[in-house]
């Protein structure tokens, strides 16, 4: 018996040690086949005969269930062991969004307006021809008209070529001195590497009575304005022309500028366009019956300052959704 207690002692599996029992207490067991050897052994011998039997069966059984627990005790390890959660691992596998380039850019312009006491107006993607065009001094088949590619509905609305029609809303349903801006998606017919038919700007007025607001007045909030967002920058106005405004001025920010992450796109003039403004002509007042107000506008797009301010080259790749390109404003 001895060698089958080392057997039993030296069993590795579970499995193992099911069938060493087998082999000892099983149906056809070295001691089942011991027991049955009863019935032949003299009456005299048989309780000494058991005895000794009995003490065999119960050593074995022992070292059966002693390493039975000891076994069990091991697959439960390995099997927890398996099974390990690491709990630590969960938050590296978690990953989160990041503001879009064009919204933290829009919110940055936003903000900086918000605190010079400019209100937030809005006004409708799809549009009217009155409040696009007319009352900002574009009549029917005037040429100035072009400068923006439409999209037309059916029912003669349109998408909103600007955020310049929020002006007119404005200052149909409230009273000088207004003070605003308007941020928003406008449409226009273009796809290109700087154009998309859905861009975003933001507009600015300020309309004050008359001989009070003047360009001087734009002029220092624009430079002020280019300087917080692109810093020691240059600014220049160059005149142009905006039916709306007169006098008009196409802004430009130096671009030798090289701060943070390397030096901006750059021209080869030396200087970027980024805004148009100018002083409200007086058109405009007259189609909103304002009497005399002095006032000023601006407008500007959105995609281009994020553009300049993140040194990226292509305006589509902002609407890609690629995610090796957004995961890097995390
Ligand atoms: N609406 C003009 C544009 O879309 C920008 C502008 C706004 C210019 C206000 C002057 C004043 O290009």
């Amino acid at each position: 018996m001895e060698l089958w207690i080392k057997k039993i002692e030296s069993a590795s599996t579970l499995e193992e040690l099911e069938s060493l029992r087998v082999d000892t207490l099983g149906k056809k067991g070295v001691l089942t086949v011991e027991f049955a050897k009863m019935k032949d052994i003299p009456a005299e011998d048989k309780k000494s005969f058991a005895e000794n039997l009995n003490k065999q069966k119960e050593q074995v059984t022992k070292a059966l269930d002693s390493k039975k627990i000891e076994l069990e005790a091991i697959a439960l390890d390995k099997k927890l062991q398996n099974e390990k959660i690491d709990v630590t691992r969960f938050n590296n596998e978690i990953t989160s969004g990041a503001t879009h380039p064009v919204a933290e850019t829009m919110n940055k312009i936003i903000t900086y307006f918000q605190n010079l006491n400019f209100a937030v107006e809005e006004g409708p993607l799809v549009e009217d021809d009155f409040h696009n065009f007319q009352a900002l001094n574009l009549p029917e088949y005037h040429p100035a008209r072009d400068m923006a590619d439409t999209f037309y509905n059916k029912d003669y609305t349109l998408l909103r070529t600007h955020t310049s029609p929020v002006q007119i809303r404005t200052m149909l349903s409230q009273k000088a001195p207004i003070r605003m801006i308007a941020p928003g998606t406008v449409f226009r017919r273009d796809f290109d590497i700087t154009h998309t038919p859905m861009f975003h700007q933001i507009e600015g007025l300020v309309v004050d009575c008359a001989d009070k607001i003047s360009f001087a007045n734009l002029k220092h909030v624009m430079v002020e304005f280019l300087q917080h967002i692109f810093g020691e920058v240059e600014v220049r106005f160059r005149p142009s022309y905006f039916p709306f405004t007169e006098p008009s001025a196409e802004v430009d920010i130096s671009c030798v500028f090289c701060k943070g992450n390397g030096c901006r796109v750059c021209s080869q003039t030396g200087w970027l366009e980024v805004l148009g403004c100018g002083v409200v002509d007086q058109n405009v007042f007259d189609a909103v019956g304002y009497k005399d107000k002095s006032g000023y506008a601006f407008g500007l797009g959105v995609e281009r300052f994020a553009m300049l301010i993140h040194s990226i080259g292509d305006l589509r790749s902002l609407f890609e959704s690629d995610t090796r390109l957004l995961g890097q404003f995390k």
